[in-house]
C-alpha cells in the first residue's frame, strides 16, 4: 500500500518550523558591565565614505557614540584598523584621543581581525566574555569579526548603528548572518539600557548627559521634565487633560 505523504505534509511541514523556530532562537542573555568588552573596529575615515545606507552626521554621531559606552561604564576598549595607511585611513581623532592608552592594532592586510595575531592576544588578555562591536563594514569588518568571536565561545552585541555599509539591503543580509550566527545585533540604547540596568542608578544619573548627545529624545525628554518641575505651571486648559 502507497502510504499518503500529502495527507500528512501539512503536518510536518508545521512541526519542522516549530522545531526551527525553537532550535533557532537565541536565549536573551544580559550583558555585564563586568564582562563586557568594546571593540572599535575600522571606524576609518576613508572606510566612511563607502556607508551609503545611514545618513552621514547621524553616523558620524553614532560612531562617537558606540566609543563612548566604554567611557560610560569603565569598560576596557581593545581598537583595531585595516591598513590604515592606505585610502582607509586612520581612526577618528575623537576615538583616539578618548583612549589614548587602549590597544589599538593596526593591521596590515588581514579582513577579518581575527585573523591577526596581536588582536586576538589584545582581546583574550582581557580575560571578558561578553563583546560589544561596531565597525565598518558591516557585512565585512563586523560581521566576519562577529562570526569568529561566536565560534570563539564569546557573546558578541552588534551595534547596528555604529557598523555601516553601502547599502540597506547589504545591510539587512549582513544583520541576517550574524543573527543566525547567535549575535545580539542591536541598537545603541538596546546597549546602554541593559548595561545600565536600572534608572535608580549607579550610571543613570551621569548617562542622562551622554543621551542628551547621543540619544536626544531621551536626553530633551529629561529636560523638559526638568523645567516642568522646576519652572511650570499648569496653563488654562491643561486640567481638564487625563493624566
Ligand atoms: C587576565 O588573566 C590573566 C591570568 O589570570 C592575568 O594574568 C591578567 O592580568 C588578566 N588580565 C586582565 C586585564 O585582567
Ligand atoms: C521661569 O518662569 C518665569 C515665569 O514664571 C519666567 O520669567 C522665567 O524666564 C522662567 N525661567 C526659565 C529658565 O524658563
Amino acid at each position: 500500500m502507497k502510504f499518503n505523504v500529502g495527507l500528512f505534509a501539512p503536518t510536518l511541514l508545521l512541526f519542522h518550523a516549530v522545531l526551527a523556530t525553537t532550535s533557532n532562537k537565541t536565549p536573551y542573555e544580559r550583558l555585564n558591565r563586568e564582562d563586557a568588552l568594546l571593540l572599535v573596529v575600522d571606524m576609518q575615515v576613508g572606510l566612511f565614505l563607502i556607508v551609503r545606507d545611514l545618513e552621514p552626521v547621524l553616523f558620524k554621531t553614532s560612531l562617537i557614540a558606540h566609543a563612548r559606552i566604554a567611557e560610560q561604564f569603565n569598560l576596557p576598549v581593545v581598537m583595531t584598523t585595516s591598513a590604515q595607511e592606505g585610502p582607509n585611513g586612520h581612526l577618528p581623532r575623537e576615538i583616539l584621543d578618548m583612549y589614548p592608552n587602549a590597544p589599538l592594532i593596526p593591521r596590515g592586510g588581514e579582513v577579518n581581525a581575527w585573523d591577526n595575531a596581536d588582536f586576538r592576544a589584545a582581546v583574550r588578555s582581557q580575560n571578558k566574555t561578553q563583546i560589544i562591536l561596531g565597525g565598518i563594514l558591516t557585512d565585512v569588518c563586523t560581521a566576519f569579526l562577529a562570526q569568529s568571536l561566536r565560534d570563539e565561545g564569546y557573546s558578541v552585541w552588534a551595534n547596528a548603528e555604529a557598523s555601516g555599509t553601502s547599502t540597506p539591503m547589504v545591510r539587512d543580509l549582513a544583520n541576517d548572518i550574524m543573527r543566525t550566527a547567535g549575535v545580539h545585533v542591536t541598537s545603541l540604547f538596546g546597549i546602554v539600557g541593559e548595561l545600565m540596568r536600572d534608572w535608580r542608578g549607579p550610571y543613570s544619573g551621569d548617562l542622562l548627559t551622554y543621551f542628551d548627545d547621543y540619544f536626544p529624545t531621551l536626553g530633551v525628554l529629561a529636560r523638559f521634565h526638568r523645567t516642568a518641575i522646576e519652572n511650570g505651571t499648569i496653563v488654562p486648559g491643561e486640567g481638564a487633560l487625563p493624566v
